[in-house]
C-alpha cells in the first residue's frame, strides 16, 4: 500500500467513526428523490446532471445562468432550489463565506446527503488557496449528515474547457510547474464517481482522492495534445511572478491570478504527483487515460 493510499484509508477510518457518531441519515436517497446539482453549467456539474438523468434520477440543475437560478451571493435564491431535495452535489463558491449558512439551511430543508467537490492536497494547503474547498469539507463534516468528499487532481478538461485552453490555441502554455508529473483526471470520471456517490450506499464519511492512471509532466501533456491534434503547441516553465504578470496582462484580476500561480507553484513540489486509486475504489474500473482524452478532444476540434 502506498503512503497516500494508507493515509486515505486512515483518514476514511477516522472520518467514518466521526460521521457514524453524528450522522442521522444512513439510507441512500430513494430512486425518485430529488438531487440538487450546484455548478450545473460547469465542467463537473453538467456531466453529473446528465449522468443522473440518464439513470432516470430526478435532478435540479442549479447555477446563476442554468436551468434553475441559484446564486451563492443572493440568499433569496437558496430556499427555492432546496425545496424537496434529499441529496446535493456541492461545488463551492469562489469565496467561502456563504457555505456554512447554506449548508445549515439545506439541512433544515431536509437535505441528508452531500457530495462535496474538493481538491487533492487540500488537507495540506488548507485554506491557503481556494479556501472554499476546505470550508465546504469542514462544514459538511460537522453538519450531522451523510457526506462524501472527492479530491481530484488537475482536470484534463482544463486544457480545452478552462484556463489552459486559450494559451494552447495560441500555441504556448506557460506555467510555474516545472517538470512535476501530474496524473490528470478526466472530468467524465469525476462525474461518474459523483453520480455513484449521490445514489449508492457505502460511501458515507469517506474521502476519495481521484486521479488519472498515468502521471505526465505538463510538457509531456502538451506534446501529446499537439501530436494528437496536429496543432503546434509547446509548454514553457515560467516563474510565479511571470505567470501572474501574464495573467493580469490577459485581464485576469490580480487576486485570482496570484491564487492560481500559488496553487501551481505548490503542485511543483510533487505532493499530488502519484496516481491514486479513488476511481477504481468507487467504480470498480480504471480511470480514463490522457491519450483517450487527447484523441477525442482533438477530433472535436478543441484547439482549432
Ligand atoms: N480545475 C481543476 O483542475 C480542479 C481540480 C480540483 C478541484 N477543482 C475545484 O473544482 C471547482 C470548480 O468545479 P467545476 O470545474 O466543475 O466548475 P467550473 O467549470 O469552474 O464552473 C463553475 C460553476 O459554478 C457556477 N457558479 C460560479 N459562481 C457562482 C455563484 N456565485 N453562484 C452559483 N453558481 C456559481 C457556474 O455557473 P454559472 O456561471 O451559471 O453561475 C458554473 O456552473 C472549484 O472549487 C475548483 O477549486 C478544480
Amino acid at each position: 500500500m502506498t503512503d497516500n493510499a494508507k493515509s486515505n484509508t486512515e483518514n476514511n477510518a477516522k472520518n467514518n467513526t466521526k460521521s457514524n457518531a453524528k450522522s442521522h441519515a444512513k439510507n441512500p436517497p430513494a430512486s425518485g428523490a430529488l438531487i440538487l446539482v450546484l455548478g450545473a453549467t460547469g465542467k463537473t456539474g453538467r456531466r453529473v446532471v446528465s449522468r443522473l438523468r440518464e439513470a432516470g434520477r430526478a435532478v435540479r440543475a442549479a447555477s446563476r445562468s442554468g436551468e434553475t437560478r441559484f446564486d451563492w451571493t443572493d440568499r433569496s435564491t437558496w430556499a427555492p432550489v432546496l425545496e424537496g431535495v434529499s441529496a446535493l452535489y456541492l461545488v463551492g463558491p469562489p469565496e467561502p463565506e456563504p457555505i456554512a449558512d447554506f449548508v445549515d439551511q439545506a439541512v433544515a430543508a431536509g437535505v441528508r446527503r452531500f457530495v462535496v467537490l474538493s481538491g487533492r492536497g487540500v488537507e495540506v494547503y488548507g485554506d491557503s488557496f481556494e479556501p472554499s474547498m476546505a470550508e465546504a469539507e469542514r462544514v459538511v463534516r460537522e453538519a450531522g449528515v451523510d457526506w462524501t468528499v472527492i479530491r481530484p487532481n488537475n482536470f484534463t478538461q482544463n486544457f480545452d474547457e478552462d484556463i489552459f485552453h486559450a494559451p494552447l490555441v495560441a500555441g504556448r502554455l506557460a506555467l510555474p510547474v516545472g517538470d512535476v508529473p501530474e496524473p490528470f483526471i478526466d472530468v467524465d470520471d469525476i462525474a461518474d464517481v459523483a453520480a455513484a456517490l449521490l445514489t449508492e450506499e457505502g460511501h458515507t464519511g469517506r474521502v476519495y482522492e481521484l486521479s488519472g492512471p498515468r502521471a505526465l509532466s505538463f510538457a509531456e501533456a502538451v506534446a501529446e495534445l499537439s501530436q494528437a491534434s496536429g496543432h503546434p503547441m509547446r509548454f514553457e516553465h515560467i516563474t510565479s511572478d511571470e505567470y501572474v504578470a501574464e495573467l493580469t496582462a490577459a485581464d485576469v484580476p490580480a487576486e485570482p491570478a496570484r491564487a492560481l500561480a500559488d496553487v501551481l507553484a505548490w503542485l511543483a513540489d510533487g505532493y499530488n504527483a502519484a496516481p491514486v486509486s479513488g476511481v477504481r475504489d468507487v467504480l470498480g474500473r480504471e480511470p480514463k487515460d490522457f491519450s483517450v482524452y487527447a484523441k477525442a478532444a482533438s477530433e472535436a476540434g478543441a484547439w482549432g
